[in-house]
């Protein structure tokens, strides 16, 4: 296990290029199963989740080999589906192994994929992407801890109306509507930009998609899908999480290949708070004025919504504004355990059910911290960076998930950071 050891207080000065979308690539890589001609995709970022889901696929039929010498590109191949399990002790370890239910069901009309059971930001359960494969003719039994999933005949289109616009239930029943009989059509779809990519990705494999993107989503079968080529779209997370650690330290950062397009929201609250974003062709540049950020309320919803996943680096920041902000998670419950780590470093932060209230220090302090999920790790990080003294991080696997390379891409900048063993 390693765990991250930084001195802050130094303004991060230069670029950073931003990889691709972890939760565009995982749904886009399990769409893979859906034909037996090759996938070839580009811009896939190297992370924990992306070697999981590959494994997982693995175990599907599918080869999965790094192409030609460009060191982000995979090709997928799934000639036939060996297997219509997806096992539990892969699919604990990541709750997104759940995508290949739907693919696996089109193509085959049989799948068995365990429940990935809760997580520490809450119960997080399925039940919508059940729900939605039954409209389309689905039968679903629910046994010692497996989705039994069949549709003997195929899968047929449906009116999928869903109750709450969820990334992962839009994304099962999209593709699982790719190859269904006839006409699908999802209401109060999630609009994320993830959506959009996979939809895009799958529109080049032949499907017949309108609307991804917006809260109707219209998709006729097709008999089969085919082999293409698809770049994974930029990950806007990750771009948000680099443009706070510019807005944090006081610094200047040059984003490469940051359309702001995907992270408005942010942008927005980032602007009220005083700091300089601006555009740069593909680029976007974060610079601070001098002085502390301005106190600016936030709250979390679906997309174009405040992202959730970006809650904890945004706090982050606010530990430091001028004055105060309320942040208020709608999305998941039990989303605020960097709260009590952000804590240790003199932040001032008093939760009240799904708000915290956050009162701005002039200065955080280093102390010993704990992640404890993918974005909370992050927040520590930047929290990190701006503080006096020497911060150390464990449980740092939570952040090999979702950032590639984060102390090389902060070094590169200025920052005092490096990964050890512990
Ligand atoms: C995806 C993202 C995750 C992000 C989240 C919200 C991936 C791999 N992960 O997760 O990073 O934080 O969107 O933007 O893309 N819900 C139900 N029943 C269901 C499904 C969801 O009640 O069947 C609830 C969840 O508990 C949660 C809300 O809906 O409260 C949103 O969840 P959802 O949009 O499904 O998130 P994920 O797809 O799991």
């Amino acid at each position: 296990m390693h765990k991250i050891l930084l001195k802050g207080g130094q303004p991060l000065q230069g670029s950073i290029p931003i990889g691709g979308a972890k939760n565009a690539v995982l749904p886009i890589l399990a769409a893979g199963l859906l034909t037996d001609e090759p996938v070839t995709l580009d811009n896939v970022p190297d992370l924990a989740d992306v070697h999981t889901m590959k494994a997982l696929l693995e175990t599907h039929g599918m080869t999965v080999e790094r192409t030609g010498d460009r060191h982000h590109r995979l090709t997928l191949s799934t000639k036939a589906i060996s297997n219509h399990t997806a096992d539990y002790e892969l699919v604990r370890k990541m709750r997104a192994s759940v995508l290949v239910l739907g693919p696996l069901l089109a193509r085959e009309g049989i799948a068995k994929v365990s429940l990935p059971g809760g997580c520490a930001i809450g119960q997080r359960p399925v039940d919508l992407h059940l729900k939605g494969l039954e409209e389309m003719g689905a039968e679903i039994v629910l046994e010692r801890g497996y989705i039994h999933a069949e549709a003997r005949d195929g899968l047929r289109g449906g009116q999928v109306a869903l109750a709450m616009p969820s990334v992962g239930a839009t994304e099962n029943i999209l593709m699982a509507a790719t190859l269904a009989k006839g006409e699908t059509v999802i209401t109060n779809a999630a609009r994320e930009p993830e959506i959009v990519d996979l939809a895009a990705c799958l529109t080049s494999m032949g499907a017949l998609i309108e609307g991804a993107g917006s809260a109707t989503i219209r998709v006729q079968g097709v008999p089969t899908l085919h082999g293409a080529k698809h770049r994974v779209v930029a990950d806007r997370i990750e771009l948000g999480t680099y443009a706070i650690a510019a807005a944090i330290t006081g610094g200047e950062l040059k984003l490469i290949g940051g359309r702001s397009a995907l992270i408005n929201s942010l942008i927005e609250k980032l602007v009220e708070a005083g700091v300089m974003v601006t555009n740069d062709g593909e680029d976007l540049v974060i610079a601070c004025k001098g002085g502390r950020p301005i106190g600016v309320d936030a709250m979390t919803q679906p997309y174009p919504g405040f992202p959730t996943d970006l809650q904890a680096q945004f706090m982050s920041l606010m530990c430091i504004a001028d004055g105060a902000a309320m942040i208020t998670e709608s999305i998941f419950e039990n989303r605020f355990m960097h709260v009590s780590e952000l804590g240790r470093m003199g932040a001032k932060i008093t939760v009240h059910g799904g708000s915290a209230l956050v009162r701005g220090v002039e200065r955080l302090h280093g102390a010993q911290v704990m992640a404890t999920d993918l974005r909370a790790s992050v927040s520590l990080i930047l929290a990190g960076l701006a503080a006096e003294g020497e911060t150390e991080i464990r449980r740092v696997y939570h952040l090999d998930r979702g950032y590639e390379k984060v102390d090389e891409k902060l070094r590169g900048c200025g920052a005092v950071i490096e990964r050890v063993k512990e």
